[in-house]
């Protein structure tokens, strides 16, 4: 197993959920990685598991109490909440989240959680109903606000009820993929810069009317931080999206897929290039410079299309091609035939295949606008199937692959 945590040190919290034995398994695998792990479990989460067992399993002393004297006075919760590189919350129940939405700290949990000055990552688990409930989406997109990351829910049916639907705590080794991109092993890509294209164009009809498609550019917009945070320079181009630009990113705005053109080839070189915008393939080739106005009883206009460029073919085969170029490809029908035909085509040097279909279990409309995402890495030498994750998930492994793919390329 390679030590990719070692000698990092992660605070465990485990409330109140059937998931808690699932953080069993995670205590193991962050120790067979090299990472110290320390835990805190609330009073609820007691009822699941046993703190004999979590300190089994963590080879160290167990917290529990706030009002534990001697714990307070070993080590006290204020250090317990900055000793760590980073806290993990798993399972994150309804309670707990409310609680830290809400700034209390009743308990050695929460007063932790409020005290630290670490990033934290919260992996959330519950049932479907109290997941979708507006107090829980309401505490997240807090949360989420002030900084706390989040790794799951996933879909699938509930341990205790039966019961199916979003709500599920990511497995372990999803929420230990988080891990290692949280912590960012370093800043593995100070010192590159990439351009990353995301969200939708907007092709005019005439000055008010224009062309679209679905595309939120969240998918987009999370692969820009992502890459961001393990420290690269990062040169997003964004199409017409209602998200805001990510921190720590340089973000040039545009509509159509010649103005995303001129500006990414602006931008180069750069080291790296991943083309995530759905571009639209053509634009009216007779946008009207006035308003077209109706007229009742006589034909209505005629659009005629023309092709637009293709930005990501035009960057792969570029005199200043970046060392790596990588496309996305949306296919509702021969996901990894048509992505490999894409490869050749485009000059890139691996494809993220999206399966839009409706068969893929997120369907047509779920991917586009949605926030999961199920992908395949196709490149030249094969396909690796990544599991269903958030959009955040597949930026966050995308960056990593992506720092690993260019340090093989200068290697
Ligand atoms: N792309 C681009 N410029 C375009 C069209 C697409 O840069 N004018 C990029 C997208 O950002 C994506 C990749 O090309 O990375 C795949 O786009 P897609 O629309 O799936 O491919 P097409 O070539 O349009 O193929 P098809 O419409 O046949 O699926």
């Amino acid at each position: 197993m390679t030590p990719t945590l070692s000698s990092r040190r992660l605070l465990l919290v485990i409330s109140g959920g059937i998931a808690a034995y699932k953080s069993l398994d995670l205590i193991r695998r962050l120790r067979e990685r090299g990472a110290r792990v320390r835990c805190v479990m609330t009073r609820a989460a007691q009822e699941f598991v046993t703190p004999l067992s979590v300190g089994a399993l963590s080879a160290d002393h167990v917290f529990t109490d706030l009002f534990d004297r001697q714990d307070e006075h070993d080590v006290g919760h204020i250090r317990l909440s900055r000793e760590a590189d980073l806290i993990v919350v798993a399972p994150a129940t309804a309670d707990l989240m409310a609680k830290l939405a809400g700034g209390h700290a009743d308990d050695l949990a929460s007063a932790v959680l409020l005290a630290t000055d670490k990033p934290v990552l919260m992996a959330p688990a519950m049932n479907p109903r109290m997941w979708s409930h507006p107090a829980t989406r309401r505490n997240r997109d807090l949360l989420a606000a002030d900084g706390v990351r989040f790794v799951g829910p996933a879909s699938g049916e509930m341990a205790e009820s039966g019961e199916a639907g979003e709500g599920r705590m990511a497995e372990p080794l999803e929420i230990v993929a988080a891990i290692e991109g949280l912590l960012g092993e370093g800043r593995r890509l100070a010192g590159r810069r990439i351009v990353v294209t995301s969200g939708p164009t907007h092709e005019p009809i005439d000055p008010i009317r224009y062309i679209a498609n679905r595309s939120s550019g969240k998918q987009g917009h999370a692969i820009a931080s992502a890459l961001a945070r393990l420290g690269a320079d990062v040169r997003l181009v964004s199409g017409p999206v209602a998200i805001a630009d990510p921190a720590g990113v340089t973000t040039t705005h545009v509509e159509t897929a010649r103005q995303m053109q001129a500006a990414v080839e602006a931008l180069l070189p750069a080291d790296a290039a991943v083309f995530v915008a759905a571009v639209a393939d053509w634009r009216t080739g007779n946008a009207a410079g006035e308003k077209i106005k109706k007229v009742t009883g006589s034909a209505p206009p005629t659009l005629t299309m023309i092709e637009n460029p293709d930005i990501l073919m035009g960057v792969g085969h570029h005199a200043r091609r970046p060392a790596l170029v990588v496309g996305f490809a949306a296919e509702t029908t021969n996901l990894i035939a048509n992505a490999q035909a894409k490869l050749a085509k485009k000059g890139a040097d691996f494809i993220v295949a999206n399966d839009v279909s409706p068969a893929s279990g997120i369907g047509g409309s779920g991917v586009m606008g949605g926030d999961r995402n199920l992908v395949r890495i196709v490149s030249a030498t094969g396909v690796e199937e990544w599991p269903e994750m958030t959009k955040e998930g597949v930026a966050e492994r995308l960056a990593a692959f992506i720092a690993d793919r260019l340090e093989a390329v200068s290697a």
